[in-house]
């Protein structure tokens, strides 16, 4: 049996997008439209109507942290024009997780933007930041006496290169040059807002929030061991998993690390050309690890590994992602026995966990993938909206209410 800190917060994570439906001002939706996206979001799971179902669910289940996002769209769907509704649901859900013994952990960016944003140029636009802390401002005076941990942005990098490299998110640009130029607003207006934050808990006399970012990491290998290969795996550890961070550690803007962690990536360069050494990976499938079923190697080792290379910013980890999509709901259990032991492992080596926060709670839509990847502790039945418990949840409830695993 492997024992966790009595004080670990265990959970489950949601976004806004991805499970409240009907995000008819964000620039996900009007994209969706634009180009005839075949499986677009409509309803998600209906969470923004059943969320007190889904949180007594999440309760039942042992969790006491749970962490999800706030839909800028919805509180400011016209510039500068923000919904006392809207901004008042979001409290009642903060003050729904409390009443059931839950700790929020907000989100305040998580991939979407309100389209009027995103027609302004969205996170190119050099003063992004203005727009993102007049909406930080609103959301943090509004849910400052109820909340304290709080993710800025989620994936800064991973929505750089979907959006802005890869070109397969809105606005679906294909440059490097821009991505970098979204990657530098993005962490200066997490400076900003991590100054802000703070400012509206020292007005109003609460004690400090703690703020982070959620910062998806993956275990680069190289697949045959040649010197591209390795020029590679360094280049893209450096870029893609700790200059981000780094920035925001120089600014002293970060009390913990939000980490999201799910997979390897096996790098395979075919030339020595600046794209190709950012880029290339594997295609050639003879890995013999277990995979989810977008096809992503299960890679626990490396949980452990990106752990212990966090070790030396010497600030908490939070495990704020980390999940399986399948259908085989016996390897989802196995998926987080795995991980829970690397991240034990870790612990046992000195690094400071705050707690593990799996994705996700409820199945839900999987942005370009859609709603065939099956994430959730909970299934939900799109054509009923209703929830089923999966026999992963009851085990991991298990680890959830007692801080112990069986092995
Ligand atoms: C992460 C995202 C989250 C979800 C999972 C599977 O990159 O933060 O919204 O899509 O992947």
């Amino acid at each position: 049996m492997i024992k966790f800190p009595s004080s670990f917060f265990w959970g489950a994570a949601t976004s806004s997008y991805q499970v409240e439906g009907a995000n008819v001002h964000s620039d996900w939706w009007e994209w969706e439209r634009r180009v005839g996206f075949k499986v677009p979001c409509g309803n998600a799971c209906r969470h923004y109507d059943l969320y007190k179902e889904d949180f007594d669910l999440a309760k039942q289940l042992g969790h006491n942290a749970h962490r999800l996002s706030i839909e800028w769209s919805r509180i400011e769907p016209e510039e500068g024009r923000f919904l006392p509704k809207e901004l008042e649901h979001y409290r009642d859900v903060i003050i729904a997780l409390r009443e059931r013994g839950i700790e929020p952990i907000i989100t305040l960016h998580h991939f979407t933007n309100s389209l009027w944003f995103a027609k302004l140029g969205g996170w190119y636009n050099k003063n992004s930041y203005k727009y993102f802390l007049r909406y930080v401002k609103k959301v943090t005076e509004f849910l400052c006496e109820n909340a304290r941990f709080w993710v800025t942005i989620n994936e800064p990098m991973v929505y750089a290169y979907h959006a802005y490299i890869l070109g397969a998110w809105p606005p679906q640009e294909k440059s490097f040059l821009r991505a970098s130029r979204v990657v530098d607003n993005l962490a200066f207006s997490h400076i900003k807002a991590y100054r802000l934050i703070n400012d509206v808990y020292k007005e109003r006399k609460l004690s400090r929030p703690s703020i982070g970012i959620a910062k998806n990491m993956q275990a680069f290998e190289p697949c045959k061991d040649t010197l591209k290969n390795r020029v590679a795996v360094h280049l893209r550890d450096r870029l893609f998993n700790f200059s981000f961070i780094d920035k925001l550690i120089k600014h002293q803007a970060l009390d913990f690390i939000g980490m999201n962690y799910y997979t390897r990536s096996l790098v395979e360069v075919k030339k020595w050309h600046f794209r190709n050494l950012f880029l290339d990976v594997c295609e050639e499938n003879h890995s013999q690890l277990k995979k989810n079923s977008l096809g992503w190697d299960i890679y626990p080792q490396g949980l452990y590994s990106l752990l212990l290379a966090l070790k030396k910013y010497n600030l908490p980890i939070f495990i704020l992602e980390n999940g399986i999509c399948t259908q085989d709901d016996t390897l989802r259990w196995d998926f987080i026995c795995q991980h829970l032991k690397s991240l034990h492992l870790a612990i046992k080596e000195g690094v400071n966990v705050l707690g593990y926060i799996y994705w996700s709670l409820i199945d839900n839509f999987e942005w370009a993938q859609g709603f065939s990847p099956r994430f959730g502790l909970i299934e939900v039945d799109y054509n009923t909206y209703n929830r089923k418990i999966r026999e992963s949840a009851r085990k991991f409830a298990r680890v959830c209410k007692t801080g112990a695993l069986d092995m």
